[in-house]
């Protein structure tokens, strides 16, 4: 599968390695290719291509987008075009003063994003743990594998994330429609306070037991 990064951070670099690793085309979309970010994943993974945003964009069967909440819209207008009809995997979250939801709760960052590119199949996934879960998912010894929550409104869509994350280690959930969302950047929260305020391990994850 082609698939395009938009932002290869601490969240899309690790998850742009491992998905090259796991047999895919992996593109950075970078509008500089000497950033510091676009290094560091070169770096890693030479196997990684690198391309303009709308070229890599336009290759991509699937494209996450790992930015700051608050580049979203920049990130985003300048490949609108180029999204039409493309599964967008959403993994950012809207983190506000004092961990707390950037966007009142009123809506979520993912419905956002959807608006802002509206003839994109966004897909909320990869957005509940913190970074060194995307560097490492393995838990020796437990039978349970972590779970990956995703929601969205196109159930195709979801079913190539969930491939994904499968082919990644996880266990994908479909938590439901992008109305899920909130639920989800809210998990987010809950995960950060628990773990960057409180100390709990960052090497911390749900798993899901059903009957
Ligand atoms: N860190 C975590 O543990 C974690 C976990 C889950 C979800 N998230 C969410 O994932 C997102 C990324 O977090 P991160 O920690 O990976 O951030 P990061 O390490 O700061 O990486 C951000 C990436 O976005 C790129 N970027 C910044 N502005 C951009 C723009 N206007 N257009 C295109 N690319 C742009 C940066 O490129 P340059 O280097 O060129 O600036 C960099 O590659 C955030 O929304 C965050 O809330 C974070």
């Amino acid at each position: 599968m082609n698939i395009a990064f938009i932002g290869h951070g601490q969240v899309g670099a690790p998850l742009a390695d491992h998905l090259q690793r796991a047999g895919h085309h992996v593109t950075l979309a970078a509008k500089d290719p000497a950033s510091a970010s676009t290094v560091r994943a070169l770096w890693r993974n030479p196997n990684l291509q690198v391309a303009t945003p709308g070229t890599a964009v336009a290759g991509a069967d699937v494209v996450f987008l790992a930015t700051p909440f608050a580049a979203n819209q920049a990130a985003l207008s300048e490949v609108s075009d180029a999204l039409r009809g493309k599964v967008l995997v959403d993994c950012t979250n809207p983190v506000g003063p004092a961990i707390t939801h950037a966007l009142g709760s009123a809506q979520s960052g993912t419905e956002a994003v959807q608006a802002a590119v509206p003839g994109a199949r966004v897909v909320k996934a990869f957005s509940i743990y913190g970074f060194e879960n995307f560097e490492d998912n393995a838990y020796p010894g437990h039978s349970v594998r972590p779970v990956m929550m995703l929601c969205g409104e196109d159930a195709q869509a979801k079913a190539t994330v969930s491939t994904l994350a499968g082919e990644l280690g996880w266990t994908p959930l479909d938590v439901g429609g992008l109305a899920q969302a909130l639920h989800l950047e809210h998990m987010t929260l809950l995960w950060v306070r628990m773990v960057r305020v409180q100390g709990v391990s960052p090497h911390t994850v749900w798993g899901m037991l059903q009957r």
